[in-house]
């Protein structure tokens, strides 16, 4: 069969532009660690108030030394509206909201999801290095939009003993 040489440019272009494609769903993925979100678990928006995790939203030192941060997102701001998490620890995020669509970006970080009614959003990451970070609302969400905010302080990893026990159901 003989293709045309210029078809031939194309049909090499087009190829390789597909692997382009590919190859950085995979550099995104595996080398910058952004991952679709992938996790579905329900929530009725009405119950979120008096549901027994999100009602009593705050940080959770896990025993294997994991941490787990339930946060309430709403019109218009975040609870708790200040999170602190030790450095160099895999940090859970389990976020949803009573109201409407809101986001959740921890500026400068990979922390970012969206925040559906009806919806828990949850994702995991760790925070190499200590400091503040701000977390603001990445979606329109209504007037007071520009003022949903919170802070995350990242600390530098508490003793073995003793030091971290204070944070455990710090809201
Ligand atoms: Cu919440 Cu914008």
């Amino acid at each position: 069969m003989n293709v045309d040489f210029y078809e031939k440019i194309w049909m090499w272009a087009a190829g390789g532009i597909i692997v382009i494609f590919l190859a950085s769903i995979g550099f995104t993925t595996f080398g910058k660690a952004i991952q679709p979100p992938s996790h579905v678990e329900m929530i009725n928006p009405d119950s979120v108030r008096t549901d027994p995790e999100f009602s009593r939203p705050g940080v959770t030192m896990n025993a294997d030394g994991s941490v787990t941060v339930v946060i309430q997102a709403f019109m218009f701001g975040f609870t708790p509206s200040e999170i602190r998490v030790p450095r160099n620890r895999p940090v859970t995020f389990r976020l949803t909201s009573p109201d409407v669509i809101h986001g959740f970006q921890i500026v400068q970080t990979n922390g970012n999801t969206m925040v559906v009614p009806g919806y828990v959003s949850q994702f995991t990451t760790q925070f190499s290095r200590a400091g503040e970070y701000l977390i603001v609302c990445n979606e329109y969400c209504g007037l007071g939009h520009h003022i949903m905010a919170a802070k995350l302080i990242v600390e530098e990893s508490p003793a073995a003993s003793g030091a971290g026990a204070g944070m455990g159901g710090a809201r």
